[in-house]
């Protein structure tokens, strides 16, 4: 349940500068370049002080002439499920595939999910034959009095509420560093731009339930033989795992550059009312403002990218899901948000240029 690197961001209480000075007469050291743009995620900086070690894995993988079903999958699993705090992990080709292959093994039938996640989240439910219910979210953001049928989602890595917390099942695509508690599985995704990402698509369940490590393992089609009539053909190959194995030492280095960049947003931000409560993994930065469209054209004017996790909720989306009442706390969520900068190798005084230009906006 505990996730590391815990520190409480709190909703618009005040805060020092850096220096212990205000934060706004703190003067940011700016060290970029004219034309240069800060990007929302770029993989590039925390992967450059490894490329000797990923091409060391990737070497490996080629001698070995074996690419999928081999060592270095049974070594991530392994390595994955010690991290996370559980006792097996089974890799699979995707965080969609995973929460399928999850919700399968569970023979979950009726699954409750927040309607401020992304599709994918009910696709993959769905695709295991579950049948999909929206939730209203609460104006915390988290899901509204869940169900026994709750599969929370922990968007942008924040830790599951108290009410969340005894899910059997949580969408952990954002939360990587976060323990799971010993009754749940978890679904992880490694997308490329997930705070432990893949050179490609990969994904992984986490549990202690031994059966359900095994039902979920026959599931993925592993081997050519049919195993289960439902089984996909969902494997994390070789390539992929060597690479994870390699990132996975760096991760905990990682998630303390994410918290740092957060203090940092937050010492400038919170006495604006601007950030979000309660413990988060920080892989996406992300504030709410009532004119958010104009502050995101205003930051890209000045060559600061962002992004908005996501405009719509699933309730205003064609899919397979049923939704039932009113919205209007998702509606507003996802009218509000916008994910700043955040990744590891992003310098601190960028942080501090994009909170100037977000109270240069404000006071505008
Ligand atoms: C919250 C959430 N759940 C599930 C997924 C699906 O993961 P994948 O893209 O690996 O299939 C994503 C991917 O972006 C996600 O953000």
């Amino acid at each position: 349940m505990e996730g590391r690197n815990r520190r409480p961001l709190v909703f618009g209480a005040p805060a020092g500068g850096m220096d212990g000075s205000s934060p706004r007469r703190a003067t940011a050291r700016c060290c970029r370049s004219q034309n240069t743009m800060i990007s929302l995620c770029d993989l590039k900086p925390a992967l450059a002080p490894l490329r000797a070690d990923i091409e060391a894995a990737i070497g490996r993988v080629i001698d070995s002439g074996w690419f999928l079903r081999g060592r270095e999958t049974a070594a991530f699993e392994e390595e994955w499920a010690d991290y996370c705090g559980q006792r097996y992990s089974v890799c699979c080709n995707s965080g969609t595939d995973a929460l399928t292959l999850a919700a399968m093994a569970l023979g979950l039938r009726q699954v409750t999910i927040q309607a401020n996640t992304l599709p994918l989240t009910g696709l993959g439910l769905h695709r295991a034959g579950a049948a999909v219910h929206l939730a209203e979210i609460g104006v915390d953001g988290h899901l509204l009095g869940p169900d026994e049928d709750a599969v929370p989602v922990l968007l942008y890595g924040r830790l599951p509420s108290a009410a969340e917390s005894s899910a059997l099942l949580f969408d952990a695509a954002h939360a990587h560093g976060w323990r799971p508690p010993s009754q749940a599985a978890a679904a992880w995704s490694f997308y490329p731009t997930k705070t432990l990402g893949a050179f490609g698509d990969a994904g992984s369940i986490t549990t202690n339930d031994p059966a359900l490590a095994d039902e979920m393992r026959k599931l993925c089609g592993r081997d050519d033989l049919l195993q289960d009539r439902r089984q996909l053909t969902s494997r994390m190959d070789e390539m992929q795992a060597a690479v994870l194995r390699v990132k996975l030492r760096h991760l905990d280095r990682w998630l303390a550059e994410r918290q740092d960049i957060a203090d940092r947003y937050a010492d400038w931000l919170a006495p604006f009312g601007l950030t979000l409560s309660g413990s988060s993994m920080h892989h996406l930065y992300v504030i709410r403002t009532d004119r958010r469209d104009a502050l995101l054209h205003f930051l890209e004017a000045h060559d600061i990218h962002c992004k908005v996790h996501w405009p719509q909720g699933l309730h205003r989306l064609p899919g397979p899901w049923s939704a039932l009442g009113e919205f209007p706390n998702t509606d507003a969520w996802c009218d509000t948000v916008l994910s700043l900068p955040c990744y590891p190798g992003l310098a601190l005084p960028f942080v501090d240029e994009v909170s100037q230009k977000i109270i240069e906006w404000i006071e505008l």
